[in-house]
């Protein structure tokens, strides 16, 4: 019996991290100490890989003041003002801005809007990097909600506006129950989506194939929070949904007596990594 291998179209790295990774390779053909503030996505092979070429992280701004004459690459997560006006501040360095630029645009609507006297809400995980960057562009800080008793919760003035934006990656159904029950509770909310499309057409495609699927892969990164999110939705679909960052996690029986086998990625799989696996799984009628 052999096994049909359904591929999302919609794997693997989107845009914007696409656009960064690219950035920081061309970077390193220009030769000089290159930086990047994090690793510049969340895959052990592409961070090894750069760090194997010379590429070195800084993770605080205390390292990015003292940094010596170099490249600084910022990743598509974004940076908060502050962090940009510390770059900005030490003349050694070379700044390559690679936000993605749909997270620009959230930064520039909470920077606008809370100008304007709005205070921000942001729909998405406290401490991710995105949303920590988020928070650095509100002039007074800024709320933010991850979950349903969060938002069933959420207590402050109700005299003020609000602009709500989402983290880009977050669940797309989520952020809109979030935004109804705030809605209900009486705060006077300006809404603004900015569930960036790359995520819902990943997770809406990986939903499709889970549906149909007798055993479902997602690739991705336990740190990564946009594949434990698709994870999330492909288990809901099927009971048989494995989350893997190799095809090394693959264990004997994984696949016993599947038919379907649908694979997914997160937005920081690299394509040899997705091949890999299904080149493996269509051979593998032995696992
Ligand atoms: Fe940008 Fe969307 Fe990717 S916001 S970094 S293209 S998930």
């Amino acid at each position: 019996m052999s096994i049909q291998v359904i591929n999302a179209k919609n794997a693997g790295f989107c845009f914007g991290v696409e656009r960064a990774v690219n950035q920081v390779y061309e970077a390193l053909q220009g030769g000089g100490p290159i930086y990047t503030y994090g690793p510049i996505i969340h895959n052990e092979t592409v961070v090894g890989d750069l760090a194997a070429k010379g590429v070195r992280i800084v993770e605080t701004e205390e390292e990015i003041a003292a940094l010596p004459v170099c490249t600084l690459i910022v990743r598509s997560h974004g940076v908060s003002k502050q962090v940009m006006q510390t770059i900005a501040e030490n003349a050694n360095i070379t700044c390559i801005d690679a936000t993605c630029p749909f997270v620009q645009r959230i930064h520039k609507i909470v920077e606008e809007e809370s100008e304007k006297g709005a205070k921000i809400i942001i729909i998405g995980n406290a401490g991710h990097a995105e949303v920590e960057g988020t928070i650095g562009w509100a002039k007074d800080g800024a709320f933010v909600i991850g979950t349903e008793e969060e938002a069933q919760t959420f207590s402050a003035s109700k005299d003020n506006s609000y602009t709500v934006v989402a983290q880009t990656t977050f669940h797309a159904r989520k952020f809109e129950d979030f935004v109804a029950i705030l809605h209900k509770k009486g705060y006077n909310c300006s809404v603004v989506n900015t569930i960036c499309n790359a995520t819902h057409d990943r997770q809406q495609e990986a939903k499709e194939i889970a549906a149909r699927a007798d055993v479902m892969i997602v690739i991705g990164s336990e740190n990564s929070s946009n594949s434990a999110k698709l994870f999330e939705i492909c288990r809901k679909e099927c009971q048989r949904t494995l989350f893997i960052q190799s095809r090394e996690d693959l264990r004997p029986g994984d696949l016993e007596g599947a038919e379907n086998v649908g694979i997914t990625a997160g937005a920081s799989t690299p394509r040899d990594i997705i091949e890999e696996v299904t080149v493996y799984v269509r051979n593998g009628t032995k696992l």
